[in-house]
């Protein structure tokens, strides 16, 4: 959260964190924190400006004319994370039920034992039930780019499934490297939040076993985005053409109420025709 101080040679503007010693803070111990850091870093007596500076959504900063950093995505997104008095919205996807349309298609893919990864977990509304799916002998890696999200998914996904075989990881998918392969990659409802959703596939396809192995993708289609967190509308065409180029491979797409749902299989290894 960005907040500004005043002092006697000039505006500063500054960095303060939405989370600290294992808790969010709420938007009056932000505020302390900042008077704190204000104190401490920049002059005694700075004045600072409480409740920080309006947060641009990636959707504003793309229509002034340029795409959002990752660090303002990020900013973006530890503050949607955290719960604030009178935003009327908490950040959570934590109430996304098993009989939720976009659960029970991923998990028609997830069988027991298996690796899989789901990218933009936020806190764990989905990630619980993969996790659940994958059982004690299935291994999950859940990755978001928000700090404050993946805070709050860990408890919580634990919290439904103890004992399981979790690797928790705060950072931007596209970006993330390992070792492990995957049998499934679960990337839902992040496409249109990322600048470059191209390399996201072609990152995450990378990750999959040499021979098999799924990507599991779903966008939102006609859906209002309250919040300006996306950066693009996609139609069922536009998904098949970002899957295919990334990947190489045949894509399956199906549109159900609201959502457009896309597959690729590596054990099916059509070539992707245009
Ligand atoms: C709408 S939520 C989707 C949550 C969950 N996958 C679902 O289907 O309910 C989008 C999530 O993507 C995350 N995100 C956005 N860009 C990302 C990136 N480059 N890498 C990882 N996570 C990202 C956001 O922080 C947010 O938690």
């Amino acid at each position: 959260m960005k907040y500004l101080a005043h002092t006697r040679d000039g505006t500063i503007e500054f960095n303060v964190p939405t989370y600290r010693d294992g808790k969010i803070l709420s938007e009056h111990e932000g505020n302390l924190l900042a008077v704190e850091i204000a104190q401490a870093t920049i002059a005694d007596g700075a004045v600072v400006e409480l409740g920080g500076l309006p947060m641009r959504s990636p959707a504003e900063i793309k229509a002034g004319g340029r795409m959002p950093t990752t660090d303002e995505i990020r900013e973006f997104y530890d503050m949607i994370a955290t719960p604030r008095k009178g935003d009327g919205w908490f950040g959570s996807t934590q109430h996304i039920d098993k009989s939720f349309g976009r659960t029970q298609y991923a998990l028609k893919h997830i069988e027991p034992g298996m690796s899989i990864m789901e990218a933009g977990c936020a806190d764990g509304g989905l990630s619980q039930h993969l996790v659940e799916a994958v059982g004690p002998d299935g291994f999950t890696t859940l990755i978001d780019i928000s700090s404050v999200f993946v805070a709050r998914a860990e408890p919580f996904v634990l919290g439904r499934n103890p004992g399981a075989k979790i690797e928790f990881v705060v950072g931007d998918a596209a970006e993330y490297k390992t070792r492990r392969r995957y049998d499934v990659i679960v990337a839902m409802e992040i496409l249109e939040h990322v600048v470059d959703p191209r390399k996201l596939i072609s990152s995450l396809f990378g990750l999959l076993r040499k021979d098999s192995g799924k990507i599991i993708v779903s966008v939102p289609t006609g859906v209002e985005d309250a919040l300006g967190e996306h950066l693009y509308e996609f139609s069922e065409e536009d998904v098949s053409v970002i899957l295919g180029d990334a990947t190489g491979l045949h894509v399956s797409t199906e549109v159900i109420g609201s959502t457009i749902f896309a597959i690729v299989d590596k054990k099916r290894a059509v070539p992707y025709v245009r």
